[in-house]
């Protein structure tokens, strides 16, 4: 395994695997890898000839006062991890290397991402989409992989994919939540026990909604989800909502396919989670 930390050096090696016809799979993290991370990578071991894991904690992705700057970075613990699991390239890029203080170019994915997270985090969506079209123009990846556990990310990358004309595949892969139900998160690590354990209950109303689903209507699944999560002990409420599976647009009963998506506090951590619920035809 090769830590590479300098884009210009990274982007010579991917030319050099392409042009030997290898098929590269990226994985994009920002570190403190935790077994959602490893599912993605092993995708990748399995499906790509190389596999290039991205370690870097995006500043232009955190808004004034998130926590960027106590944002986990166990750098041995994650090259452990990432040696363990056969990666082929670890990029490390330091924040100048990708942010000059020239740097003037942004991605915008319109409509997108002014809705669900991007209310609550106006600059977030702009900045997971430049540094992801770099990170593909700087590994010319085949692939690439990310979590549904970020659903309007992942939506909102397949987007610029496809807008862009990038070369490379966008792999969606399932979330990864502990026995208990809750979706890893590198920020479970901010939660106290106590803390762990109330937020249990997030993942839990999800679940009990997508039964409901089946026969009910949309807008008494979405009250009764807000009822239960309004009732979580040092929580507060970001949003919870039903929307399009394709396009993120708001969903109402005639949509087939459509996820819940909610954001919640607990205490000063943000948790997220999502489901995807299908309509059965009658
Ligand atoms: P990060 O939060 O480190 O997540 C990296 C990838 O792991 C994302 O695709 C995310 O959806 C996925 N992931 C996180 N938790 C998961 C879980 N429990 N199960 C399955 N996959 C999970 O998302 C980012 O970093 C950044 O925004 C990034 C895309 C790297 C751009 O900076």
């Amino acid at each position: 395994m090769k830590v590479i930390k300098n884009a210009l050096q990274m982007q010579k090696i991917a030319l050099k695997h392409l042009r030997d016809g290898d098929e590269i799979g990226l994985v994009p993290t920002m570190g403190a890898l935790h077994e959602g991370h490893i599912s993605l990578l092993s995708k990748s071991e399995k499906n790509d000839d190389i596999t290039i894991v991205s370690i870097f904690v995006n500043p232009i992705q955190f808004g004034v006062n998130e926590d960027y700057l106590k944002y986990p970075r166990p750098i041995k613990k994650d090259l452990d991890i990432c040696r363990k699991n056969h990666v082929d390239y670890v990029f490390m890029p330091s924040v100048d290397d990708m942010f000059s203080q020239e740097h003037r170019t942004f991605v915008e994915v319109q409509k997108m991402q002014d809705i669900l997270c991007g209310l609550f985090r106006p600059a977030h969506f702009e900045g997971v989409a430049t540094v992801v079209s770099k990170l593909f123009n700087i590994s010319y990846p085949d692939r690439a992989y990310f979590g549904i556990k970020d659903f309007q990310q992942l939506k909102i990358l397949e987007r610029m994919a496809r807008d862009l004309n990038f070369r490379t595949k966008i792999i969606p892969c399932p979330t990864v939540r502990e026995r208990s139900g809750l979706a890893l998160s590198s920020r479970n690590s901010y939660l106290s026990e106590e803390e762990k354990n109330i937020s249990l209950k997030i993942s839990k109303t999800l679940k009990e909604a997508v039964h409901e689903f089946r026969n009910k209507d949309l807008n008494f699944v979405k009250r009764n989800v807000l009822n239960k999560l309004r009732k979580i002990p040092n929580s507060r409420i970001d949003y919870a909502e039903i929307v399009n599976f394709s396009n993120l647009s708001i969903a109402d009963n005639n949509t087939k396919r459509v996820v819940f998506a909610v954001a919640v506090w607990i205490g000063k951590t943000r948790l997220i989670d999502n489901v995807i619920m299908t309509k059965r035809s009658k």
